[in-house]
């Protein structure tokens, strides 16, 4: 197959929701479909799995979470698909901002009894601001949830959505019946079997037809023709540029447990999809046809053998062909590298691969010299934006308990860092160092693969502060910025890519801050123009 063609047959996506609204089962649904698993639980009991053969995913399997952002790869109707798999816990919200940073466009999945809940609040802001195509899939219709129409409004007022649904619900919960595919001009009825895999639906080209009556019940039927009348009148046209440009939002509706609906979805993503886009660096635009090969580093796997301190780097490729063997220059550390075992990931296996093609991921094993947001290419000074770093939620001062290991302890923290497992921040004080994580867990896991990997011990003292907050150097050589760093030094830090931070102690004191200094820019991500 051509280059151009093997690009273009490629989906990279996310599925984005809070916890419980059935991402997992999603995927797992979709994987059936594919025909990449052949059982249901298998995405599940996977998880479970790992947990039981490594240390560090025992403090996951324990806690019920997953902390590994994986990829699943598998076929579909020609289409190469790669699900990238996104913690739905808040505490790993961060490893989810990054993951959105590798994907071409997401699938927000929503529980139609919680309707839109906080984490789905955050991605979906994220996902927002970067323009990235949406599809939103309301899930557990089986069950009593709300208002098909309310649910609409409430993902338009709080995700900030325009959307359109191109499936409608006949009936829920106990009465649920199926679905009219507005999409298709079809019924699909439900029987609540989740064993089959491809439902068979039913031609219904005119609502009118007394043939809908026969099969839903007059009642319900007469439902669904004022239901879609409304919808016709409310909302707009499916249009798919305005979807591929972030600026429209398809709704499917259906029971990702029961399998229902989830053909329709895959069907239509599959269509309207974005291919692998263009990435902006520094430097460029870069074109996913363009020769040459360039990729990022969007997610580090720490220790898939913990006696080996082995990491897979995750590679998400932009432009050109990735081929094993082949020497590529790590931009930031101006060296040559080659990879004699890239990893490709098909549904739960990894497997060596001599090419992978924009839109791809690769796995490359590593002992140190990656961290999030490098870049690779076959030469050329690229360095691509977008992975940035937010600012962390909590904040804790670290302190070495065990004197003799300081050595392990620094190299263990560095790593980690390096990882986005937390951000590190030295303070311009007095050089003490203070971890800042989104969610309190962090901590934990960072003391445990302190200890686990590195034979370090640490301890945390709490520190007051609010915010990270990025101080932008632009007028650095101005009066005002010389006394805000005079003034604030007891406030000030580096951050690990020595970035000038100010943490913030209360909203009240940013706000004087700001009011201060009014130009001094202040940013809450590490990237910023
Ligand atoms: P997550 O990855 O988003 O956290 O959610 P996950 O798929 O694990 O689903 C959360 C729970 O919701 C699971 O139940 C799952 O079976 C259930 N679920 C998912 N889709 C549907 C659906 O369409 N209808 C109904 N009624 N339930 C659904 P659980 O009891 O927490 O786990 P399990 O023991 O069933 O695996």
């Amino acid at each position: 197959m051509s280059f151009l063609k093997e690009i273009q047959r490629r989906r990279t996506f996310g599925i984005i929701s809070h916890p419980d609204a059935g991402k997992t089962t999603l995927t797992e649904k979709l994987l059936l479909f594919g025909g990449a698993i052949q059982e249901a639980g298998a995405v599940k009991s996977n998880k479970i799995k790992k947990g039981a053969t490594s240390d560090f995913m025992e403090i996951e399997r324990q806690r019920g979470i997953s902390v590994a952002t994986s990829v699943l790869a598998f076929e579909y109707n020609g289409i190469k698909i790669n699900i990238l798999d996104t913690p739905g816990h808040k505490d790993f919200a961060e490893d989810t901002f990054r993951t959105l940073t590798a994907v071409d466009s997401v699938i927000v999945v929503i529980d139609v009894a919680k309707g839109v809940e906080e984490q789905t609040e955050k991605l979906v802001e994220v996902c927002r601001m970067r323009n990235i195509p949406m599809i939103v899939f309301i899930n557990k219709m089986d069950r009593e949830g709300k208002d098909a129409f309310d649910l609409l409004d409430e993902i338009e007022q709080k995700l900030g959505l325009k959307v359109v649904p191109l499936s409608f619900p006949i009936g829920m919960g106990y009465d649920f019946k199926g679905i009219y595919n507005i999409w298709e001009k079809n019924i699909n009825l439900f029987s609540g079997d989740s064993r089959r895999d491809i439902e068979e639906t039913i031609e219904i080209s005119d609502l009118a037809s007394s043939q809908l009556d026969k099969l839903v019940g007059e009642k319900a039927a007469n439902t669904l023709r004022e239901e879609i009348e409304l919808v016709s009148g409310i909302y707009p046209e499916f249009d798919k540029d305005k979807y591929l440009n972030g600026k429209l939002q398809p709704v499917f509706f259906g029971s990702a447990l029961n399998n229902f609906g989830v053909r329709e979805l895959l069907d239509c993503f599959v269509e309207i999809a974005p291919k692998p886009r263009p990435k902006q660096s520094e430097e460029r635009l870069v074109e996913p046809k363009e020769n040459k090969f360039t990729g990022f580093v969007f997610k580090i796997h720490a220790n898939m053998d913990p006696n080996h301190r082995d990491r897979l780097a995750f590679i998400k490729i932009v432009s050109g062909k990735f081929e094993r063997n082949k020497p590529y220059l790590h931009v930031r550390n101006n060296k040559k590298m080659k990879f004699s075992s890239p990893n490709a990931f098909f549904a739960e296996k990894k497997e060596i691969v001599d090419v992978s093609y924009p839109g791809d991921i690769v796995g490359l094993h590593d002992t140190g010299n990656f961290k999030i947001g490098d870049t690779l290419t076959e030469g050329e000074n690229i360095n691509y934006k977008g992975v940035p770093s937010f600012s962390p939620e909590h904040f804790r001062y670290i302190n070495n308990a065990d004197p003799l290991k300081s050595k392990q302890l620094f190299k263990g923290i560095d790593q980690l860092m390096d990882e986005g497992v937390a951000q590190l921040f030295t303070l311009e004080l007095n050089g003490r160092k203070v971890i800042g994580t989104v969610g309190a867990l962090q901590y934990e896991v960072i003391q445990y693969r302190l200890e686990h990997e590195y034979g370090a011990k640490c301890t945390y003292e709490n520190l007051n502060v609010f915010k990270a907050c990025w101080v932008d150097p632009k007028n650095s050589k101005s009066d005002e910025y010389k006394e805000f760093v005079r003034v604030k030094q007891r406030f000030l830090a580096k951050d690990k890519q020595n970035q000038l931070v100010f943490l913030a102690d209360s909203a009240f004191s940013l706000q004087m801050t700001q009011q201060k200094y009014p130009n001094i820019k202040l940013h809450f991500t590490s990237e910023f123009d």
